[in-house]
């Protein structure tokens, strides 16, 4: 296990994945009922942007450094929960700050040191569960939850050759033991292959009320660079679909270059990919 996120926090995939988990979340939220949260690839939790790892690479200047500044409507509520100057936080801190009394947050990651990282972060919490264990292991062991209402964030951080098949059978396992989850599952586009394999893979399980959600940050011409990302969603709350679109376009405005994209797709035989 190389991967470390701290070199990447705060980037531009970081800033699409976590604009569209603050709206998933809300959306869940408008509903008083207690809501559990599993998030199977944690990091973490947050990050010090003045940290070596994070001015070695940068790369957060080139994500949540250009939303900060006067930040456009459809991102405000996302870039005031990101952090300050000098901090952005990734996916357990944002739900952390939504969570109401009585909803709940289970924390998996598998590397040694970020796992105890993120258990001292948040020592104490009686609404946090830290465990340090495979994500996708996890999907199967905690779900469904008591609470019969669950958002679940897949985040791997694509460093084995076969993550999109492994998401598609983690997707698969935990869907069927938990049909009403929202589940939310972030994918880089380096090239369309692997990505066209995963949507046909996802139409095939039929799982039905699958979206994707996505900002090409420029055409996907050298497979090379992160091009462009998605977070695809199955079963996406009442209210998201509508909030989506302005946060997508929002991105790709500040994100993008001049050839960039951003949309929302209902997955189906027939979508374009
Ligand atoms: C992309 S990062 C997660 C970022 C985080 N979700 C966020 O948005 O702030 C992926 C994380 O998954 C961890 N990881 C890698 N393989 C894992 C596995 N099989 N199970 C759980 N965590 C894993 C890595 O150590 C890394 O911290």
């Amino acid at each position: 296990m190389n991967y470390r996120h701290a070199f990447h926090a705060g980037n531009a995939a970081d800033c699409v994945k976590h604009a569209l988990l603050v709206s998933l979340a809300r959306a869940m939220l408008a509903k008083p009922k207690p809501l559990f949260v599993l998030d199977t690839h944690a990091g973490i939790g947050s990050y010090d942007l003045t940290a070596a790892e994070a001015t070695r690479t940068g790369e957060f200047h080139n994500g949540i450094a250009k939303l900060r500044h006067s930040p456009p409507e459809a991102l405000e509520d996302f870039v005031a929960l990101s952090g300050t100057a000098d901090r952005y936080n990734g996916s357990p801190a944002l739900i952390r700050a939504l969570l109401r009394p009585g909803d709940r947050l289970a924390l998996c990651e598998l590397h040694k040191e970020d796992a105890a990282t993120l258990r001292r972060r948040f020592h104490g919490d009686p609404q946090i569960q830290i465990h340090q264990r495979d994500g996708y292991e996890a999907l199967t062991a905690l779900l469904p939850p008591p609470e019969r209402r669950g958002l679940i964030l897949i985040d791997p951080p694509f460093e084995r050759t076969d993550e999109f098949a492994a998401i598609t059978a983690g997707l698969g396992v935990a869907w069927r033991k938990f049909r009403t989850g929202v589940f939310a599952i972030w994918y880089p586009v380096k090239h369309r292959a692997p990505v066209r394999d995963l949507f046909d893979a996802i139409v095939t399980s039929a799982i039905p009320d699958v979206i994707t959600c996505e900002v090409m940050f420029r055409p996907p011409l050298d497979p090379a660079r992160l091009n462009g990302c998605g977070v695809l969603i199955v079963n996406a709350p009442y209210g998201f679909t509508t909030a989506a679109p302005p946060i997508l376009n929002a991105l790709r405005d500040r994100l993008a270059e001049p050839e960039g994209s951003a949309g929302i797709s209902v997955l189906t035989e027939e979508t374009p990919k």
